[in-house]
């Protein structure tokens, strides 16, 4: 009986261990947004409630920025950000921009296209089904549905 209370001691510890490590080593975001965006800013919450140092820039030339960065035109969205050495594109849940910094897949970044309601920041009536894309300029795949 006591050997089993360790046990289950030494691995939450491990696992408080492996949490913390993981939320020390998010790596800061920056996103681009027109300084008239209520949705961008609701987005924004949703990453610092997820942990992450969120630093934003209102600009005038988002059209631009998306090019620059990669972001093909159809999977557009309001907001840009850059983190960790990818794009994340539009309404992107917290949960997958993690998995994708877990993971390093070889990308440009992930997007969720358009707005729809139900993402974070979207929340509203009647939430769609909507998926996050994984993209590089060669095209995009489905990375997450929700
Ligand atoms: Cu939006
Ligand atoms: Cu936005």
């Amino acid at each position: 009986m006591r050997f089993k209370t360790t046990l289950q001691g030494a691995s939450l510890f491990l696992g408080m261990a492996a949490a913390s490590s993981a939320l020390a080593a998010l790596p800061p975001v920056t996103v681009y947004k027109d300084a008239r965006c209520g949705c961008c800013a609701a987005w924004v919450r949703h990453l610092s409630d997820a942990g992450f140092a969120v630093s934003t820039r209102d600009v005038t030339d988002l059209p631009e920025r998306k090019r620059a960065l990669g972001v093909p035109a159809r999977l557009g969205s309001c907001h840009t950000a850059e983190i960790g050495g990818y794009v994340v594109e539009g309404h992107v849940p917290a949960a997958s921009i993690k998995r994708l910094l877990q993971e390093q897949p070889a990308a440009t970044g992930l997007a969720v296209p358009g707005m729809p309601i139900g993402s974070p920041g979207m929340e509203g009536p009647n939430p769609e089904h909507y998926a996050v894309q994984i993209f590089d300029r060669n095209g995009a795949r489905v990375f997450d549905h929700y």
